[in-house]
């Protein structure tokens, strides 16, 4: 049977490596597009263990169209190519906010390039790694897809909301581009095994790759950005999904418009559930029976209060909803840093 190749753009970064197995699994053959610039080669060795050989990869910036237009048509004379899916972006919000213009050029830059990539080979199917982030702080939560889209908080949110733009635009102007632009709420997690997860690079910003390293002592304890929410025990809220749920809900989009006649459209990508930095920190003791050491300092600017997925769009037009909890995660985030401090 002829192979079925999806380009995986940041293949090698924390999201793309576990959608990567996750296509696998579902019978693709997952081409990993990475520059390293965020990640580590020992990536794919994880992704190889797990999936019982090395995978399609190239070490490319996005930026570069010509390059990307040849693996397209290289893969597209050994088989079909069923999509794309584009991760490789700068991620980072405070980073963003001291160099706008780096996250400017590479974030819409690789987007603008893998878009003309993608015309001149004939590539029609686009899942575009989208953000919660362009919402900001929502009038109404749970949020759905039709809550407007406020001036991003920062640069690194304004990438999004363009990069969301000039696809919609791309598709309007091509008939035979569709493209689906999930909306994640907070990724959380790893993979069970242990053998791929996040790797953050330096001082963890997340609340999760921090709350591991100062539960496992490499850290200061854990601060607590803001105590005086307007919530139930006044720290922020949001909706934490495991980074498997997560991968699967691309496998999703990617068959939904394959199957579909779609154009453009948006999921949220959410449990539906909010959880407060709180309930965070006492669920990952209780799932992993330790002490998470914290104390609360004063919030951290361009945080907003609540926000939660209504996901319910993705659920009836994917049929994908998320299967593992909370406890799920923080379980598989705390075997992973274990595994990373061995
Ligand atoms: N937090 C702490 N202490 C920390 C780190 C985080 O209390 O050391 C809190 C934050 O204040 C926030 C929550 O934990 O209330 C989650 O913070 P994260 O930094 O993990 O995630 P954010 O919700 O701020 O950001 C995430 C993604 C962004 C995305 C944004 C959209 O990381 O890429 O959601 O809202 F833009």
């Amino acid at each position: 049977m002829a192979k079925r190749f999806v380009i995986v753009t940041g293949g090698a970064g924390y999201i793309g490596s576990h959608t990567a197995v996750t296509l696998h699994e579902a019978g693709f053959t997952p081409v990993i597009i990475d520059n390293f610039s965020n990640s580590k080669p020992e990536v794919l060795e994880g992704i190889a263990k797990i999936i019982g050989g090395i995978p399609e990869f190239h070490e490319v910036d996005c930026r570069s169209q010509s390059v990307m237009t040849d693996i397209f048509q290289s893969y597209a004379a050994q088989g079909e190519v069923i999509g794309v899916i584009h991760f490789a972006a700068y991620k980072a919000v405070g980073e963003s906010v001291k160099k706008p213009l780096e996250y400017f050029e590479n974030n819409i830059g690789s987007t603008v390039a893998l878009l003309g990539a993608m015309n001149a080979s004939g590539i029609s199917n686009l899942i575009f790694s989208s953000s919660c982030t362009v919402y900001g702080q929502p009038r109404k939560i749970p949020v759905n897809e039709n809550a407007p889209i406020l001036t991003a908080e920062s640069p690194y949110g304004f990438t999004k909301q363009a990069c969301e733009r000039l696809i919609k635009d791309a598709c309007k102007s091509n008939a035979s581009l569709s493209a689906c632009l999930l909306r994640y709420f907070n990724p959380i997690g790893a993979h069970p095994s242990a053998l791929i997860g996040e790797l953050p690079l330096g001082h963890p910003s997340n609340l999760i790759p921090y709350l591991t390293q100062a539960a496992a002592g490499l850290r200061e304890p854990l601060t607590v950005f803001g105590n005086d929410y307007p919530t139930d025990d006044g720290t922020c809220v949001r909706d934490y999904i495991h980074v498997l749920d997560l991968a699967a809900a691309h496998v999703a989009a990617l068959q939904w418009l394959e199957e579909n006649d779609a154009s453009c459209e948006a999921f949220n990508l959410g449990t539906g559930q909010g959880k407060s930095v709180s309930e965070v920190i006492q669920a990952f003791e209780d799932a992993n029976g330790i002490v998470v050491p914290y104390i609360y300092g004063p919030r951290r600017s361009g945080d907003v209060t609540a926000i939660f997925a209504d996901a319910a769009k993705a659920q009836r037009e994917l049929g994908w909803k998320c299967e593992r909890s909370l406890e799920d995660s923080l379980r598989d985030a705390w075997r992973w840093q274990k595994k990373l401090a061995e």
